[in-house]
């Protein structure tokens, strides 16, 4: 899970995506990064920490790191909260950039025309809540294409 800062939306992707596959028993293994090295080492968002307690989520323990091209070869998808950071995805990967495995996570959610995960840097807490809202839908439509195709 990838956004600019590593501190609001992708640690919550993060917790999100984590206890979707501990609810349905899948064995995953689930991390965030930013694009950017702004806020490496810190803890997520005040906010985003608050928005995810209040849903029974703990990422108070993540540390913000930022992707490098080594990720991409690592894990097996990399999902990207918004166009620009998708483009810094392909920068930061140089030679090791795989399209195939690489995608918007919006793009999961066949039924909406939004296409990025907004950036709640700048706002105020209901945007957090917004932003917790559609990657939550994300998160529920990844694990359950999952389950689908394993049936
Ligand atoms: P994030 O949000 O990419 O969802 O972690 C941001 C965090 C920090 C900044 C921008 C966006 N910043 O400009 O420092």
């Amino acid at each position: 899970m990838v956004c600019l800062g590593n501190i609001c939306r992708s640690p919550l992707a993060q917790g999100i995506l984590e206890l979707q596959t501990r609810l349905h028993g899948l064995v995953w293994e689930v991390d965030s990064a930013g694009t950017s090295a702004y806020h490496v080492g810190e803890t997520p968002h005040r906010l985003s920490c608050k928005v995810a307690s209040l849903n029974g989520i703990d990422i108070s323990k993540q540390r913000a790191r930022q992707f490098c091209a080594k990720d991409m070869d690592y894990y097996d998808r990399i999902f990207v909260m918004d166009t620009d950071n998708l483009r810094m995805v392909k920068e930061l990967s140089g030679d090791r950039w795989q399209p195939s495995k690489t995608s918007l996570l919006l793009y999961v959610l066949e039924n909406t025309d939004i296409q990025n995960v907004p950036d709640p840097w700048y706002g105020e807490e209901e945007n957090y809540h917004a932003v917790y809202k559609l990657i939550q839908a994300a998160c529920e439509k990844i694990v359950l294409n999952n389950i689908t195709r394993l049936k």
